[in-house]
């Protein structure tokens, strides 16, 4: 069998029980490299001003090798271009996108410095998966490296629109680099169908069902793939979490509180501010509630030298203080708010004793939280999951309660409609979703993508059929 080697810019090397990193492509990533044999290749999350050669760790059957970048690609690629530009225009906030060609290419740069590091690593049958918009341009660099192999891209967020992908300077450049991968992959058909028409529309690419694609010499595949979880993993964890210290410790402090949770990285796509917005609605629409629950968020903080994210500490922290400020009493909190880090287990414990999880991004490619809220719940008496029409999971979990987080009332009314539904339908809700889940195995995830970026027959018969026409 081949070797699979799994490129992101994020490499998570895993140690049991310590705080894990929040985001999705971690918790994917890591759950999909545990069932096969290979090398995770990626950034150590270190700056060096002369990098040493790439860091080998073993673990089991999967090597991590790390490489540190220096101090002024980390500035131009990670916090720049990556996440200053193509993170905000693919999340589509436009507004909030900076460019300057100086970080466009410190960006390719250490998308070749990658290549070159990885490029003695590789053989010639192995299969390449790349992962996530900080690397559109690595395939195009190991091809100019000489390497054949098949390689596949995997976006993690959403693609938008064409009329907003291409505000984005140099998009004709970086969707051509993508080109050279042989399968492209996203999380929903709305993401592969806003690529299909940027592909057709602005690049004149021709496709005969919006899969295969040629485009000059390039053939490719669009494929849709959504991220799962480790369902039966994560329920695990979750009831083995209960009856834990922590665990013990949280239900005290509740006093028979409701418990409403929101669980993410401090980022302005997860829609908290607005999210906060919807809670203070509720506790002046419903007040009969006062007193009777607590909101739990956490928000870990990430990217913090960039602007943006300061702002929305800042704007979090004020609008937590407000909150409290104004609803709360000598003997009740409306509102905790924790920044740290946690181990899986408290995040799993944490999500089984919640009655309520608020998962309500501006956009967000899929959404993990989602699914390890339902996979966490007991099924006898389960939490009521509250989900933004605007994630990829709002596509798969449709027996959530679904709303639009620009919409303050709609969320005020669902956490109302959540702490008074009857058993019997969080029952029948949470089994649905259960089902959807158990179907989409995290390992499905990651042997569909591998298989169909190994078996090239339909493209080649869509090509023949081509020239025979
Ligand atoms: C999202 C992205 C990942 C990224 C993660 C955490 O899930 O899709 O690529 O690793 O956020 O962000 P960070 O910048 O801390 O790696």
């Amino acid at each position: 069998m081949s070797r699979l080697i799994v490129i992101s810019n994020r490499v998570v090397v895993p140690e049991e029980g310590s705080p894990v990193a929040p985001g999705g492509l971690a918790v994917a990533v890591d759950a999909t490299l545990r069932e096969r044999e290979g090398i995770w290749f990626g950034w150590s999350g270190q700056v060096a001003d002369e990098p040493p050669p790439p860091v080998h760790i073993e673990r089991g059957s999967l090597n991590y090798v790390i490489t540190d970048i220096r101090p002024q690609d980390f500035q131009e690629y990670y916090y720049g271009f990556a996440n200053r530009v193509l993170w905000p225009i693919l999340h589509y906030r436009v507004d909030l996108a900076e460019f300057s060609e100086a970080d466009f290419s410190g960006y390719l740069r250490v998308n070749e410095f990658f290549a070159e590091r990885l490029s003695p690593l590789l053989e010639k049958d192995d299969i390449i998966w790349v992962h996530d918009y900080h690397l559109i341009p690595l395939a195009q660099s190991l091809r100019a490296l000489g390497h054949q192999n098949r390689i596949g891209f995997f976006l993690h967020i959403p693609m938008p629109p064409p009329d907003l992908l291409i505000a984005l300077p140099h998009h004709l450049e970086l969707i051509r680099a993508l080109t050279e991968y042989n399968l492209i992959g996203f999380q929903t058909e709305n993401d592969a169908g806003n690529f299909s028409r940027y592909l057709t529309r602005v690049v004149g690419a021709a496709t005969p069902d919006g899969r295969h694609y040629h485009l000059g010499n390039q053939h490719f595949r669009v494929g849709v793939f959504p991220v799962g979880i480790d369902t039966e993993r994560f329920r695990r964890i979750a009831e083995m979490s209960m009856g834990s210290t922590e665990a013990m410790d949280l239900e005290e402090s509740l006093a028979g509180r409701a418990l409403i949770i929101g669980i993410d990285r401090l980022d302005y796509s997860k829609g908290i501010v607005h999210r906060l917005d919807g809670y203070e609605r509720f506790l002046e629409k419903y007040p009969e509630w006062h007193g009777r629950v607590t909101y739990l968020q956490i928000a870990p903080g990430s990217r913090q030298e960039i602007p943006e994210y300061a702002d929305i500490d800042a704007a979090v922290s004020a609008k937590v203080g407000h909150i409290n400020g104004r609803f709360g009493a000598v003997s009740w909190v409306p509102l905790r708010y924790v920044s740290r880090n946690h181990r899986r287990e408290d995040i799993a414990m944490v999500m089984r004793l919640a009655r309520i999880a608020l998962v309500t991004p501006l956009r967000d490619g899929m959404n993990l939280v989602a699914k390890e809220f339902v996979a966490a719940q007991d099924p006898a008496d389960p939490g009521v999951l509250i989900l933004s029409q605007f994630t990829g999971a709002a596509a798969e979990l449709g027996a959530a309660l679904i709303i639009n987080p620009h919409d303050r009332d709609s969320l005020a009314d669902a956490i109302h409609a959540a702490l008074c539904m009857p058993l019997e339908e969080r029952r029948s809700r949470h089994q649905e979703m259960f089902s959807v889940l158990e179907a989409n195995h995290i390992r499905y995830w990651g042997q569909s993508f591998v298989d169909a970026l190994t078996r090239p027959g339909r493209v080649m018969n869509w090509l023949s059929n081509q020239s025979t026409n």
